[in-house]
């Protein structure tokens, strides 16, 4: 399957300088979409995966099928103010901005074995915050996949100590 004719890349959005991959064509692509997610499944098969976690929001639409498909549980790393009852937070930077993640404070359980799924991979600000996040539960991070890769930003070197799964790099 050849991905990249499913990412539309749109330069200068959501700022000057940035060319923004976006992944809703192959969302909107039944076959395509349902091959890259399997591709995800089929990583993280072998790992003894407990749950998955997946940042707001495109990490949700990514991340709950593979859940599903691996018949696990999903927790969702939502920005701030979302969710309803006690949570755990922290702050980070993106390629344009910054942002906070949240997680129920009662929803990874120590000792877990968690992979987290995300649809893009650019400065790597996201992970290494969920990756901190779902270590501060005292949980394992058995990994991180993601659709698309931005290579540019090196950001693999910030998370090298765990196994990164990506299916499409720029
Ligand atoms: C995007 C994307 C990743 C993150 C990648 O999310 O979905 O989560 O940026 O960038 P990084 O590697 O530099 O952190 P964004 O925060 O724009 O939120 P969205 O999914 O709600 O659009
Ligand atoms: N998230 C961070 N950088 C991005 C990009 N260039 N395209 C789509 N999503 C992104």
């Amino acid at each position: 399957m050849n991905y990249e004719d499913y990412i539309a890349d749109v330069p200068n959005f959501p700022e000057e300088g940035v060319t923004f991959r976006d992944i809703t064509p192959l969302m909107a692509d039944g076959p395509a979409f349902r091959s890259a997610l399997k591709d995800i499944a089929d990583f993280a098969r072998d790992k003894e995966v407990d749950v998955i976690v997946g940042p707001e929001a495109r990490g949700f639409i990514v991340g709950c099928p593979v859940a599903y498909e691996l018949e696990i549980g999903f927790v969702p790393a939502r920005k701030k103010g979302k969710l309803p009852r006690p949570t755990k937070t922290i702050d980070y930077g993106l390629e344009y901005g910054k942002s906070t993640l949240q997680i129920h404070e009662d929803a990874i359980k120590p000792g877990q074995r968690v992979l987290i799924v995300d649809d893009l991979l650019a400065t790597g600000g996201t992970i290494k915050a969920t990756i901190d996040l779902v270590e501060s539960f005292g949980a394992e991070v058995v990994g991180a996949a993601f659709l698309i890769e931005l290579e540019e930003f090196a950001a693999r070197d910030k998370i090298s100590d765990y196994d990164v799964f990506t299916i499409l790099k720029y």
